[in-house]
């Protein structure tokens, strides 16, 4: 399996604190099946305000250690260092000092997870137009698009591909992230999924259990394109391709159903 979203590298971000977690989360990760990882330090634009020459520096020392870490421990996984970009006005001077394109032309983009800009379109054509493909990090955890999923498709008609995080589909990031997260499958509006792992306790790395139960419930072609397929192919700069989608509600359970009877 390929990991393209996780917060592995020490001491950047809320993810690992130190080299010792960061450890731990790679063993995990070998553990799991992991063969390769993408780590997506976040990127926020008070990261950059001040240039980006020290994001660049605390990152590339982290980097470091996380190499040093597999070499010494001999681990049978790669590594790649890129990150999570929060939606900015910056993002033009991130493309153009900081290394953080994923095959060359995708760009991890979350968004606020209590707004997001008006104009959406008006901002992927523009970085589309620098050949610049936003994968969009866990969409089913933005407030406004769990209360309007249907605010997802104008993203997926400018063929952005979505990613899921691995503990929205089980259930561990709340029930409005699981209720979008499963609409979203059900729908055929998800293109890869993450661990969006950021530590051993806090969001563990669960790969292997979104594998199972992608595999269990939609079948191991599917896992496979989610969390092997497509990833190399955002790792190799190849075209993954993203269908216009209605999203539709899915009708609700009778025992859902009952429940709202009684809320009335
Ligand atoms: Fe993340």
């Amino acid at each position: 399996m390929i990991d393209i979203h996780n917060h592995i590298l020490p001491g950047v971000d809320d993810g690992a604190k130190d080299r010792d977690i960061s450890l731990a989360m790679l063993q995990e990760a070998v553990s799991q099946g992991v063969e390769e990882l993408v780590l997506t330090p976040h990127l926020y634009e008070a990261d950059i305000i001040k240039g980006t020459g020290p994001w660049k520096e605390k990152v590339n020392a982290a980097k470091a250690t996380v190499l040093s870490l597999v070499a010494e421990h001999d681990l049978p996984i790669k590594v790649h260092v890129k990150a999570e970009v929060r939606y900015q006005d910056l993002i033009p001077v991130i493309l153009e000092e900081l290394d953080v394109l994923m095959g060359g032309k995708y760009m991890l983009l979350e968004f606020h997870f209590l707004s997001v800009p008006n104009h959406l379109d008006r901002i992927i054509y523009e970085m589309t137009k620098k050949g610049v493909v936003p994968v969009i990090a866990h969409p089913e955890r933005i407030k406004p698009w769990q209360r309007d999923p249907a605010q997802i498709e104008e993203l997926l008609n400018m063929g952005c591909p979505m990613q899921l995080d691995i503990g929205s589909i089980l259930g561990t990031l709340g029930p409005a992230s699981l209720k979008l997260a499963h609409l979203l499958l059900e729908n055929d509006a998800v293109h890869l999924v993450g661990s969006d792992s950021h530590g051993l306790d806090n969001r563990p790395l669960y790969a292997k259990r979104g594998y199972d139960w992608l595999s269990d419930r939609y079948g191991e072609e599917y896992a496979d394109i989610l969390l092997k397929d497509n990833p190399k192919k955002i790792l190799t700069g190849e075209h993954i391709a993203v269908y216009p989608t209605n999203i539709v509600p899915v009708a609700p359970s009778l025992k859902e159903r009952i429940k709202s009877m009684f809320k009335r």
